[in-house]
């Protein structure tokens, strides 16, 4: 029974739901935001996460890689895309250098992401052992952790660029040992980014936890994609993965446009919208 006012409320996903949807045929949605307005609507439009990726660095800051974003900014926008979310789980990236260093390091940094964010869900990338022994005590901690392999944005220059990995058959079978083992350390979930479709048809197969591809092929377990590349905002970027679901970058550019034209030849305001 409804108590009469005030929005209804809604039961937020939980990771228990997301590890559940493994079983089941619907795929996990997962889209990313970094502020309150975009974050409400992503949540409104029934996704089961929204990811505060540290791709902010590239699509917000117009930075050429995410190595420069700090723990402070992820924090920043981790709180107030937070304000705006009531629904998905809420996810924010661990940045470079806040986990890699010790597993010391990993602890606090990311328990000061959920402390300030109000996050459910922190997410790392990477499946060296080191890294397992970072997710082990971070989940030890209580505090989920989403994995990340195959392309890994933080070691860009590492990997020459965003490249396709585990194209051989040597990679695809460590790319499935990383994720075996950040299984084993507690991790929730896995995004694999630009990785072969069979190898991630594979590595879904290998663990009992969902997989979320990003140019990783159909046979993982969710999706994800990046908020302005998806709407067609970011339209320089065209990787083959990408598919555009609107092409709000034209929209932009003709609304504004519009604008531009009506205030130099004086029909806005008009009466209508003055005073
Ligand atoms: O930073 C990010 O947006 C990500 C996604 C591409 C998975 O890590």
């Amino acid at each position: 029974m409804s108590s009469g006012s005030g929005p209804a409320r809604v039961r937020p996903v939980t990771i228990r739901d997301f590890i559940a949807r493994k079983a089941s045929d619907e795929r996990l949605v997962v889209v990313t935001a970094y502020d309150a307005l975009f974050g409400r609507l992503v949540d409104e439009s029934g996704v089961d996460a929204v990811l505060v990726g540290d791709s902010l660095g590239n699509v917000v800051a117009g930075l050429d890689s995410t190595l420069p974003v700090t723990l402070d900014q992820m924090i920043y926008h981790g709180r107030i895309v937070r304000r705006g979310v009531a629904r998905a789980l809420l996810i924010v990236d661990m940045p470079f250098l806040t986990y890699q260093v010790s597993v010391e390091q990993a602890m606090l940094n990311c328990g000061r992401v959920m402390q300030e964010t109000g996050a459910q869900a922190v997410k790392l990338e990477g499946g060296s052992p080191e890294i397992a022994r970072a997710v082990r005590a971070v989940t030890g901690l209580g505090v989920p952790v989403m994995g990340h392999l195959g392309f890994t944005p933080q070691s860009v220059h590492a990997l020459g660029g965003p490249r396709v990995q585990a194209r051989e058959r040597e990679a695809a079978d460590r790319l499935k040992d990383e994720a075996c083992r950040l299984e084993d350390a507690g991790a929730f979930a896995i995004v694999l980014e630009l990785i072969p479709a069979a190898v991630a048809a594979e590595v879904t197969a290998a663990i009992s936890i969902p997989t979320i591809g990003i140019g990783a092929g159909a046979s993982c377990d969710g999706q994800v994609l990046v908020l302005p590349d998806l709407l067609g905002l970011n339209d320089r970027f065209t990787p083959k993965f990408l598919k555009r679901y609107a092409s709000l970058a034209d929209d932009v550019r003709g609304a504004v446009g519009r604008f531009r034209d009506d205030v130099r030849e004086g029909r806005y305001p008009d009466d209508d919208h003055s005073f």
